[in-house]
């Protein structure tokens, strides 16, 4: 079986390629020659996920699951969210997400977070929707230089260290997307006997 995962990001797509059972063949959307930019307009992880599994299947016909990821801050009613990406403006990077992020939190005692992963796939008819959650809590200071996006002010429930700090192997293994991946992997694993 053939399947978009509706990503041009490579390293993603052959860590979850890796993960999945023989018979499902993941393509990018590089792959399906999707060059143009699919727009994530709505207000929740979930929309915007299903916005674009939607559109590739629409559009292109496959079979399709997409993923969106926020990092939900409690103090802060759950910002930076759906806009985790582009928190400190459009064309923000992770330093300036980061730094807005401290700033926020300066003085603040109650640090809770979780990043969240919703996966969104499109199968034949039907819409099966996949959550994976990683609590933890927003650091005082950046550490650690591995990993992307806000790892080295995410410390994962249970560990000393950020995800900064962590090799990528373990942090896959606790991960918001992993745990996602972890699921819809299930569901494929099950797929026969469905
Ligand atoms: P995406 O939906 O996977 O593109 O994630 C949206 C944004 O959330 C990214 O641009 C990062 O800022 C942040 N993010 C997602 N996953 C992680 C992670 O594992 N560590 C740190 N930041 C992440």
């Amino acid at each position: 079986m053939k399947i978009v995962f509706a990503t041009h990001n490579q390293h993603k797509l052959k860590e979850v390629q890796s993960l999945l059972p023989t018979s499902i063949k993941l393509l990018s959307l590089t792959d399906i020659g999707c060059t143009e930019e699919i727009l994530e307009t709505a207000t929740t992880l979930q929309g915007n996920a299903k916005i674009k599994a939607d559109y590739i299947r629409k559009a292109y016909g496959y079979d399709c699951f997409a993923d969106d990821t926020g990092l939900e801050v409690a103090i802060l009613y759950g910002e930076p969210g759906v806009y985790s990406a582009r928190y400190a403006g459009a064309n923000a990077d992770s330093e300036a997400n980061m730094n807005k992020l401290l700033s926020k939190l300066k003085g603040k005692n109650n640090r809770q977070a979780q990043f969240k992963t919703i996966i969104v796939l499109n199968l034949q008819d039907s819409q099966y929707v996949f959550e994976g959650v990683c609590k933890g809590e927003i650091l005082h200071k950046k550490n650690g230089k591995q990993g992307f996006g806000y790892d080295p002010i995410f410390k994962p429930e249970g560990y000393d260290v950020s995800f900064a700090q962590m090799p990528m192997e373990e942090k896959g293994t606790i991960s918001h997307r992993g745990k996602a991946v972890a699921e819809l992997v299930k569901f494929f694993e099950e797929l026969p006997r469905k």
